[in-house]
């Protein structure tokens, strides 16, 4: 198949291209109307992709599909989610793989693969969160990397839950470390979340409202700092995750900035809701607020506008999500019991590409290059899928996005996604996908989900040295 007539952008900018696919595979890109190399046949069918932007299948590098939390809840499923990320031009997700207590990792993996095989839509692999530093389950961590699993989660936030000690942590960052593999950092202290939790709670202040204040600003910045320098410490490779202070962006951008050759990668990624999203939906009524409960916690605008132009500058390289979503009812009925209560997390998987288009690349804050860079390419680099994602290269599965960006409209949530307890809906937008490939077969055609579907497989992911394009 020729796709045809569309623009691939470029570093030069938006570019005629054909994009020639067979099979699975993406085997020539080419100036428009010009056969592949003699060696391969001319495509014999053709798709008219005129108007739009031809994309690389976006890659979200951060998601929580289907998650189950104490209690019985559970994230927005597999399904559900999956179907949202196509529709929204994500054709590739890393999720992460939650342990039981005790449960070895491998088994954790396992498990999480059965919930996913034969109802996810799109191609995945998983992180394994760590919630656990025993030296046997450190040990078992280069068995995971062997498995396509090399990356992992690692919390400074959630006391009493999810969070590792100074000692965890370090602990943890060698063994990372050793295995050559990477781990991301949930960075807040979770000793002064905790403390300034409890006082809202000894006041009264227990509504939604106050759940940010449970979340202070310098109890980011601090834990990125101690964060970077563990990793240094420990030589082990290191992903802030989900960003969303100036602050915080200022150590991930130094650490950069002041590495030598034996110190590790440092990288930073930033979600969707942190860059378009702020803290005014706290104080716009119960709904607003409850819509609005991630970890950490939307912020003032001006932390989004730092973290877009760490974005554009190159100092953030993965734009994510953090897509976790609950619906607006399953927030309201846990806040009955207060805000710490309330099930943490947003949807926007399936927001991701046209919110980022709307408001960064449309009004020139992002180059649309930069932007394909940081959804697409870099992601799958540096998730170790580089070889396969994220480029419209020879040799790449075909997952292929078509995107036009001059259309303009009011967004509504994609697929089962909970209108009430959206962050964006509603909003005008500028920009829409409108066909979608997975490995050569369509799966979203004129912006409808396609009958037949090929389904998600997980992908074993292996990590590329820094100097070899990480
Ligand atoms: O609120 C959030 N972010 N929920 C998902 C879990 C996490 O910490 O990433
Ligand atoms: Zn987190
Ligand atoms: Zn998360």
């Amino acid at each position: 198949m020729r796709i045809q007539g569309g623009k691939i952008l470029t570093a030069d900018g938006p570019v005629p291209a054909d994009v020639h696919v067979a099979g699975e595979n993406i085997v020539a890109v080419t100036a428009p109307g010009q056969d592949p190399s003699a060696s391969q046949e001319p495509s014999r069918t053709t798709f008219d992709a005129t108007g739009r932007w031809v994309l690389p299948g976006a890659v979200d590098a951060h998601t929580h599909f289907g998650m189950p939390l104490a209690g019985g809840l559970r994230s927005l499923g597999w399904r559900e989610s999956s179907t949202a990320a196509l529709l929204g031009g994500t054709t590739t997700v890393v999720d992460f793989a939650n342990p039981l207590p005790g449960e070895p990792l491998l088994d954790t993996v396992a498990r999480w693969r059965t919930m996913a095989d034969g109802r996810i839509l799109c191609d995945y692999g998983l992180h394994a969160t760590i919630t656990d530093t025993d030296p046997a389950r450190l040990r078992e961590i280069p068995a995971l990397v062997r498995q396509g699993v090399p990356t992992f989660k690692g919390f400074l936030a959630y006391k009493g839950r999810l969070m590792l000690t100074t000692a965890q942590m370090s602990a943890l960052m060698t063994a990372v470390s050793h295995a050559e593999a990477m781990l991301l950092v949930h960075a807040e202290d979770g000793e002064s979340n905790a403390a300034a939790e409890q006082l809202l709670l000894d006041t009264g202040r227990s509504a939604p409202r106050w759940h940010p204040l449970a979340h202070p600003e310098d109890s980011e910045v601090q834990a990125v700092a101690q964060a970077i320098a563990l990793a240094q410490t420990a030589g082990c490779p290191l992903l802030i995750v989900h960003l969303s202070t100036a602050g915080a962006l200022a150590h991930v951008r130094r650490a950069r900035q002041e590495r030598t050759g034996s110190s590790p990668l440092v990288l930073g990624e930033v979600c969707l809701h942190h860059l378009f999203a702020d803290a005014g939906r706290y104080v716009a009524g119960h709904e607003a607020a409850l819509a609005a409960i991630c970890s950490p916690p939307l912020r003032p605008a001006n932390h989004g506008s730092a973290l877009l132009a760490g974005l554009a500058t190159g100092d953030i390289e993965l734009l994510s999500t953090d897509h976790c979503e609950f619906a607006l009812s399953d927030k309201l009925a846990a806040a009955v019991g207060g805000f710490p209560r309330v099930p943490n997390g947003c949807g926007s998987v399936g927001e991701r590409l046209v919110f980022s288009h709307a408001l960064a690349v449309a009004p020139g804050r992002l180059d649309p290059f930069r932007w394909q860079e940081v959804c697409c390419r870099l992601p799958a680099a540096h998730m170790g899928l580089g070889e396969r994602k994220g480029r419209l290269a020879l040799g790449h599965d075909a997952d292929v996005v078509l995107f036009d960006p001059d259309a303009e409209y009011r967004w509504e949530p994609l697929g089962a996604s909970d209108r009430a307890g959206s962050l964006w809906a509603g909003q005008p937008v500028k920009g829409r996908v409108t066909d979608v490939w997975l490995r050569g077969q369509q799966v979203v055609a004129d912006g409808q989900l396609c009958p037949r579907q090929p389904g998600g497989t997980f992908l074993a992911r292996t990590l590329s040295p820094p100097a070899e394009g990480r």
